[in-house]
């Protein structure tokens, strides 16, 4: 088991190993009753607690306002109080919804988050973001709830669908790419046991991936912006700002972690374009996410379409496009409104 320390006002715990939801008890604390937020199908051990069993839907059909008035309305006729605490069982939605009702409930209730997917351990459940979606997009209602810990149990990896496992390692080679090459290194040494639940490697990989969030949001929770030497939370939308678009056009056909991967593949291009990126760091983007099977390419809409799209982002600010980009390895830089032709140049070399 390896204990990474998120620090900030309300600092935390994230623990990474084979069993550590065994250790539940010790971080949901001295509490009488539990709200247990969970999609169906998972739930943990909470012998000597009283449970209150809050069943969601699955994955992103949970972070809804009806969903959320739902769980209000249970806590509501539980009575449940401040010295409660909410446990979050599930994927990144599961936490993130879970996260929202309890940063809701009273104005803020203790939550500990034991994610099941990759996704959920080295990105949603870390860092104190939650939040539901709206008709107009995703993540659009939120706020920052910090966990009181967080417990990454690998064995929840074994079960988990291959494309969801898959799509979960781009935020980990994005780990690698703003600021931990050692991942990039694994994975080039090894991809196969990259892809592997039980070995070493992906352990690994997550413990340096929520080593790199954990150190990201120790500085930087809100995202208001980090120092002269670095962007702050905002690495973490490294390719995100091409990933939400082509997500979104896609009708969510792809998974996140694979619209992430072609969003990573097309900023590398741009900073390249942009001559502030060396040809073999923008190649080793497509080499490392290919190997671990994620797309690199895609051609499902027209750049005009996208561009409408990233426009209105959140990631947008104002009428400013942002997108994290590359100077180096582990050398992020915020590039603002780069040219129009810039942008669709990079986007015809991966479509
Ligand atoms: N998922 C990006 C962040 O937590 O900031």
């Amino acid at each position: 088991m390896t204990t990474i320390h998120v620090a900030g006002a309300a600092p935390y715990d994230v623990e990474v190993g084979h069993g550590v939801v065994e250790r539940l008890a010790d971080l949901v604390g001295d509490v009488r009753r539990v709200a247990l937020v969970h999609a169906p199908g998972t739930t943990v051990p909470l012998p000597g607690y009283d449970v209150l069993d809050l069943e969601v839907p699955d994955g992103e059909a949970a972070k809804t306002a009806a969903v959320v008035a739902d769980c209000w309305e249970r806590l509501g006729a539980a009575g449940f109080t401040r010295s409660d605490a909410v446990v979050t069982v599930g994927g990144g939605a599961t936490t993130d919804l879970g996260g929202f009702v309890a940063a809701t409930w009273l104005r803020g209730v203790r939550v500990v988050h034991v994610p099941t997917s990759l996704l959920g351990m080295v990105d949603a459940a870390v860092g104190g973001k939650t939040g539901i979606d709206t008709g107009a997009g995703k993540n659009l209602v939120g706020s920052f709830h910090e966990p009181a810990g967080v417990l990454c149990d690998l064995s929840y990896l074994r079960t988990l669908p291959s494309r969801e496992l898959v799509s979960g390692l781009a935020e980990v080679v994005k780990c690698g790419f703003v600021a931990d090459p050692e991942i990039l290194a694994l994975v080039e040494k090894d991809p196969s046991a990259a892809l592997d639940p039980a070995s070493e490697v992906l352990a690994e990989l997550v413990e340096r991936s929520v080593r790199v969030k954990a150190e990201v949001v120790g500085v930087d929770l809100r995202e208001t912006g980090g120092t002269d030497r670095h962007p702050g939370r905002e690495v973490l939308n490294y390719g995100h700002t091409l990933g939400h678009a082509v997500e979104k056009v896609s009708g969510y056909s792809l998974r996140h972690g694979e619209a992430v991967s072609v969003g990573m593949a097309y900023v590398a291009e741009l900073a390249r374009l942009a001559g502030m990126l060396d040809d073999e760091t923008a190649g080793r983007h497509a080499a490392v996410l290919g190997s671990l099977g994620l797309p690199t390419s895609w051609s499902g809409a027209s750049f005009d379409d996208l561009l409408a799209v990233m426009r209105v982002d959140k990631k947008a600010r104002g009428a400013t496009l942002r997108f994290v980009v590359l100077e180096g390895l582990a050398r992020p830089v915020v590039l603002s409104d780069p040219s129009e032709e810039l942008l669709r140049s990079a986007y015809e070399a991966v479509s």
